[in-house]
């Protein structure tokens, strides 16, 4: 049993949830597990087993969501009890299952980072935070995208996502899309416009280098492209008409500013204490369970693109 240091919690993991970076981890030179081995996952919700010396906001018993449990140590939230520093670790509201808790550090973060780094666009979301805004969601019934859709409709954007298909277009609707566009067929930029005549603000794009074109059509000048998936090792861009948008590229990757994580971690708290921020099916993020034995399974159906989220259950 791991036992909390100064300013550390142990927490009791009820759900773990999976995210591409943990098999990524694994698998890429890109990205190189710095350890011999890891007890993987970053994300999870549980309870409150133990507080360490200095811990005042936090105490035994707590509900809570943990985020980066396994960045820059090896242990994460696979396991039944996890240590990790307090300031990584945030309440998770009682209207709010463990489920919830498992699905929010990767992509909600990732997704709240897409959504506030417009030029003069605001750096925190909250309810109106974003009004008379309009997000494109590129992908919205993969994680980050249901988590980009939930948040931008929160802080009360007009959300338009792009999907492959009607299975996906389904819970890209119960996520709370307003818009939704079939990107693989007829006129999508059309499609989009329909629902943006002014053009998008923002972009919460997965695939840039297949999306460029489309993304460029339904830009609004001063609009901010939000790229946090490579689809491909590079993208051609045509500069006289990304001069002529004044296009705002944004490359993020969510493992570098804490600070900024930590403001991101709290927004995203209130979200789900308003009830923005549902999983299952009928919030369009099915849920897809594995015992703790079956990690490397989950860790698989991550990598073949599971529709939902996919989470280890540490004590099946
Ligand atoms: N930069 C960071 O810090 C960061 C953080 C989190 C995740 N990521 C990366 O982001 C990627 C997605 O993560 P995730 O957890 O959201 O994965 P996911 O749940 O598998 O979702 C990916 C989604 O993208 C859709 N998609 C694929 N090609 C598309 C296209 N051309 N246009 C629109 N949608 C498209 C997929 O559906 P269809 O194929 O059916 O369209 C799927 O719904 C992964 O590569 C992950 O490593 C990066």
């Amino acid at each position: 049993m791991p036992e909390p240091g100064p300013g550390e919690v142990r927490i009791r993991i009820h759900v773990s949830g999976v995210n591409p970076t943990d098999w990524r981890a694994r698998s890429t030179v890109a990205w190189p597990m710095p350890y011999l081995e890891v007890t993987p996952h970053h994300d999870g919700g549980g309870v409150i087993d133990a507080v360490g010396p200095g811990v005042e906001t936090l105490a035994p018993g707590d509900r809570v969501w943990a985020m980066m449990a396994a960045w820059g140590h090896n242990t994460g939230t696979a396991q039944e009890f996890t240590v990790v520093p307090a300031s990584r670790v945030r309440p998770l509201p009682e209207n709010a299952s463990f489920e919830v808790g498992a699905s929010l550090g990767v992509p909600a973060l990732t997704a709240h980072r897409a959504l506030t780094v417009a030029e003069d666009g605001t750096r925190r979301l909250a309810p109106k935070a974003l009004d008379g805004s309009t997000v494109l969601v590129a992908g919205g019934a993969g994680a980050v995208g249901h988590a980009a859709i939930q948040l931008a409709r929160w802080a009360g954007a007009t959300v338009i996502s792009t999907v492959s298909g009607p299975e996906k277009a389904a819970l890209a609707t119960a996520a709370g899309a307003h818009h939704i566009v079939n990107y693989r067929e007829g006129d999508p930029a059309a499609e989009i416009r329909a629902g943006a005549k002014d053009g998008v603000d923002v972009i919460v794009e997965v695939a840039v280098a297949k999306n460029i074109d489309l993304d460029l059509a339904v830009l609004k000048s001063y609009g901010t492209i939000a790229v946090y998936a490579d689809d491909s090792p590079k993208v051609e861009l045509d500069i006289l008409r990304n001069i002529q948008l004044n296009t705002r590229f944004q490359f993020l990757v969510l493992f570098t500013d804490l600070d900024r994580m930590a403001a991101a971690a709290d927004d995203v708290t209130e979200a789900v204490r308003d009830g923005a921020m549902g999983v299952g099916a009928e919030n369009g993020l099915p849920i897809i369970r594995f015992p703790l034995a079956e990690t490397a399974a989950a860790q698989t159906a991550v990598q073949n693109h599971a529709a939902g989220k996919v989470v280890v259950d540490p004590a099946a």
